[in-house]
């Protein structure tokens, strides 16, 4: 069974996904985490695309999640920890854009989503990715709140951020990712859409459990 929550950068997915898989004890998979760890390759392989393909088809990616965390392995390295750095973040997008890269990571995900019970977050599972998902949904809120909420996660770590800095990454951010041309983000026609702009955390877990618990009980 799959569900799948799609959304822009802030919208609450990521944490809200955690939780409910923490509360039903299901499988989390965090696609920004893969798309993260492909673009970690590829400036490490510092080579031009047709031979980071190449070198995409030889390295083995495995993630599992446990302790709250979503681990990725490449060949059996840890490489989590290196997955949030200014770098990586920045030259996210341009190695989302490139299809053969898609192509890689959705062929992982549906082979992993195969033997499990699974809640899985990004921008176009509902519509690439998981077409035929049990359940899907869209979750948006307001610029300001998903800009004031990212800020709050990470000045502790960063003390020079701005709130407008913030602001602004995830205005270019939700921009190329929705107007790239391989799998854009987007809602499926089917899905639930949820505005937390206004919701408590608490209510948007809820609000999915007692989705998942439905489907499952039907
Ligand atoms: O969710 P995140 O911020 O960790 O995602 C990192 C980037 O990966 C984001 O800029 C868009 C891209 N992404 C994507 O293109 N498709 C997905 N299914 C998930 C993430």
């Amino acid at each position: 069974m799959i569900t799948v929550i799609d959304g822009p950068a802030g919208s609450g997915k990521s944490s809200t996904a955690r939780a409910v898989a923490d509360k039903l004890k299901i499988e989390y998979l965090d696609s920004g985490a893969l798309y993260r760890t492909a673009t970690l390759l590829y400036l490490q392989a510092a080579c031009d695309e047709a031979q980071f393909f190449q070198l995409l088809n030889k390295i083995k990616v495995t993630f599992s999640y446990y302790d709250q965390q979503f681990h990725v392995k490449v060949n059996d390295d840890a490489v989590t920890d290196q997955l949030r750095t200014p770098k990586v973040a920045q030259n996210v997008s341009h190695v989302a854009a490139m299809p053969r890269v898609r192509a890689f990571i959705n062929d992982l995900m549906r082979e992993a989503v195969a033997n499990g019970v699974y809640i899985a977050e990004g921008r176009d599972l509902g519509t690439a990715v998981f077409p035929n998902a049990d359940l899907k949904f869209f979750m948006k809120a307001a610029l300001e709140e998903r800009a004031r909420r990212r800020y709050k996660e990470r000045k502790p770590d960063n003390p020079e951020l701005t709130l407008d800095e913030v602001k602004q990454n995830i205005e270019q951010r939700d921009h190329k990712d929705s107007n790239r041309e391989a799998d854009p983000l987007q809602k499926a026609d089917d899905a639930i859409e949820i505005d937390t702009t206004h919701l408590s955390f608490e209510q948007q877990v809820e609000k999915i459990c007692s989705h998942i618990s439905d489907q499952i009980e039907s």
